[in-house]
């Protein structure tokens, strides 16, 4: 990793694990200041202490308009700006539509899209006083083709496109980038049971044009340059790190 992110600090949600895990420690190891915010607070403190750079780490569900705002003080307390925030916090609940509990098919929304616009709508006026930021929400290839079973889901990550593109219209012209990552499959605890299951490894070896699943190193590149000098005019898109799953059937 280079220094590029060197004098700048932010925020990952859901940083305690998986791919937000790997984003605190890119954006460290590129010299950024992180503040790893998620449920999990003792986790969140483990993986600030392993990321270093001077990480930090707080209990905050996205979801809790309070919280997160009290969170973003203590963020511009300790680090005195706020030049990206990762919307990366998100779930999953599994169930056939006519199955689907009304208070999952609730929550999924809530912490996936009303998170990201909550956490979203905490920094902006920050940002905007600084001269500009960077948001990068974490869509899916789920937003794009829907998964069976996982309709709260495949909605959410649908909405976060939408939610991408009208941060970036909004506020674009204070400088404020909005843009958003959709990952395939990344082997994470969210997306464990997956490789448990023989039939689900085979389909997901057939249906990627690489043949394989993602890693969480492979998602933080891209993020990077999402709040990079390198996308100077890149705003308002949808990033699609899927191996090429999107692109196409091969037959
Ligand atoms: N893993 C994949 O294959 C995959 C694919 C596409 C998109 N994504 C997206 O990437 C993001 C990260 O996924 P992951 O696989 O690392 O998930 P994960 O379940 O491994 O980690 C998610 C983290 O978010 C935290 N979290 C959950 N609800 C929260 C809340 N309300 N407030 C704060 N923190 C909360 C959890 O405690 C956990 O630490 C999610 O938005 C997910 O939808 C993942």
């Amino acid at each position: 990793m280079t220094d590029r992110m060197s004098g700048k600090s932010g925020i990952v949600t859901g940083g305690a694990r998986g791919i937000g895990r790997e984003l605190a420690a890119a954006f460290a190891a590129a010299g950024a200041r992180v503040a790893i915010w998620d449920t999990d607070g003792d986790a969140a403190r483990q993986a600030a202490t392993e990321v270093g750079a001077g990480a930090i780490a707080d209990t905050v569900d996205v979801t809790d308009e309070n919280g997160v705002g009290a969170a973003v003080e203590t963020v511009l307390g300790a680090f005195g700006q706020i030049d990206f925030l990762i919307n990366n916090a998100g779930i999953r609940h599994v169930a056939p539509i006519a199955e689907e509990p009304i208070d999952a098919w609730r929550r999924t929304i809530d912490v996936n899209v009303n998170g990201t616009f909550i956490c979203s709508k905490a920094v902006i006026p920050a940002m905007v006083a600084a001269g500009g930021g960077h948001i990068v929400n974490l869509a899916s290839m789920a937003g794009q083709l829907a998964l069976r079973e996982r309709a709260a889901y495949n909605t959410s990550k649908a909405a976060i496109v939408g939610l991408t593109k009208s941060i970036a219209v909004e506020v674009g012209d204070a400088g404020v980038y909005c843009n958003a990552v959709a990952p395939g499959v990344i082997e994470t605890p969210l997306s464990a049971p997956y490789f448990e299951d023989e039939s689900m490894v085979k389909v997901l070896r057939e249906n990627s044009p690489m043949g394989r699943w993602g890693q969480v190193d492979e998602i933080s590149g891209p993020v990077l340059f999402l709040c990079s000098e390198e996308s100077s005019f890149v705003n308002g898109v949808t990033l699609f790190v899927d191996g090429g799953w999107t692109a196409g059937k091969g037959y």
